[in-house]
């Protein structure tokens, strides 16, 4: 049900173009007066060159810059705090990267001021402490990171945590996406699944679904739907790659106020115990959670049908069937249709996944159906 009242947050300064990075430079100096940054970055996209016309920029500014490259995926808590001994002496933190060196550059931001423990940050409204100017430039179109207030990193063995604040909302995005041509298929695909589940699970949040959500998560649906094979197939066009990277941010700003829930509490022990990509753990818990949604969910489900799809049945529920139909077939079409047997993942695992997956207190509180230990099980099975 909509909320009569509601508040809505989100990037006050967001710039997309292709090669602007090439030009950010003169921004950042108008912008934040830098005379030094720090990139915090995975050692993968180094490789690659990707933050070339970045650092020729900085260079060619007189801008003194370090990069952190450690970052790894599903970030653990000892890489944030190295990254942000780094951060202690600059004026600007830029995150470079997919949702973990997003994730690790906000909090790094924050604990750069030295007023706060990474320990006492974790949980919803927890961060008390100033943080230092913050550019968040995506490589990947999923997350959505970059419009988020959420930081989601590894505690202890294989816990993830997040810190949810309105402190780590960035100052400034940059959407350019030159960053994602040539992007491996399969990152292109479980990324781009990721940003549809926040869409999806932001339509269906249970508490703070509101009209300004609902309307981004519609529009980016919308866009990803046409925008995701198209990018998978060609990645080498630049204007489906933009589409995409859109769609994830809308996704993004629809999520950050209208939380994600089932799909995300269950995908999120894969990615800490097993370490399997974020995107793709989404892709294996999706579907199960569609079905075990759709009595609680059905018009949800039908609307975003009738966004998305022609030729519909009359009734709702039907609609609402297509709806998950469509999204499956999408699933099998970007080569995400495998279980979790095929990844090393035993039937004897599956209890440890279910207990980890009700930790998740603050996802699990957003789904439209109550899951409790038994019925996450149950979805592990189907998913096994
Ligand atoms: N803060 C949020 O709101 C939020 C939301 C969802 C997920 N997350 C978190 O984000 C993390 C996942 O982020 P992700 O899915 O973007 O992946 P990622 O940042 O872990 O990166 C995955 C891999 O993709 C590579 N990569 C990134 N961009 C590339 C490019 N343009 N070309 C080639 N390779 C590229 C990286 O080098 C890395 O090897 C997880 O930790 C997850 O929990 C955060
Ligand atoms: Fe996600």
């Amino acid at each position: 049900m909509t909320a009569d009242f509601f508040s809505f947050q989100t990037v006050n300064d967001i710039r997309c173009g292709a090669n602007y990075i090439a030009e950010l430079a003169t921004l950042l100096q108008q912008k934040f007066l830098a005379r030094k940054v720090l990139i915090v970055t995975d050692a993968g996209l180094v490789k690659l060159g990707k933050m070339e016309p970045l650092l020729l920029s900085l260079q060619q500014a007189g801008i003194d810059f370090k990069v952190f490259d450690q970052v790894v995926a599903d970030p653990p808590e000892a890489i944030v705090l190295q990254a942000a001994k780094f951060a202690l002496d600059v004026d600007v933190v830029i995150g470079f990267g997919g949702g973990s060196s997003m994730d690790t550059a906000k909090l790094v931001a924050a604990l750069a001021m030295q007023e706060q423990s990474l320990a006492s940050m974790f949980g919803v409204d927890k961060v008390h402490s100033r943080r230092k100017p913050l550019v968040q430039i995506p490589t990947t179109a999923g997350t959505g990171s970059e419009v988020t207030p959420i930081a989601v990193v590894t505690t202890g063995e294989a816990t993830k945590s997040g810190v949810v604040s309105p402190v780590l909302y960035a100052d400034l995005v940059i959407l350019d996406p030159s960053l994602l041509l040539g992007m491996p298929k399969h990152i292109t695909a479980e990324t781009g699944v990721d940003a549809m589940v926040h869409a999806i699970e932001a339509y269906t949040s249970k508490i703070k679904k509101n009209p300004l959500s609902d309307l981004l998560a519609k529009q980016a649906l919308q866009i990803l739907n046409s925008a995701l094979p198209l990018a998978y197939h060609d990645g080498e066009d630049i204007r489906h790659r933009q589409q995409s990277q859109l769609g994830a941010m809308l996704a993004g700003q629809a999520f950050a106020n209208a939380p994600v829930a089932g799909v995300h509490a269950l995908a999120y022990p894969l990615g800490g115990i097993f370490h399997l990509a974020h995107g793709l753990s989404n892709a294996l818990m999706l579907p199960h959670l569609l079905h075990f949604n759709l009595s609680h969910a059905s018009r949800e489900y039908a609307e975003l049908a009738r966004n998305l799809l022609s030729r519909l049945p009359t009734d709702e529920l039907s609609q609402a069937q297509c709806f998950i139909e469509h999204i499956e077939q999408l699933i099998k079409q970007l080569g995400l249709a495998k279980r979790l047997r095929e990844f090393a993942i035993k039937e004897a695992d599956l209890p440890r996944l279910a207990t980890d997956a009700m930790q998740q207190t603050r996802l699990l509180q957003n789904n439209p159906r109550r899951i409790d230990y038994d019925d996450a099980l149950a979805l592990y099975r189907q998913a096994w």
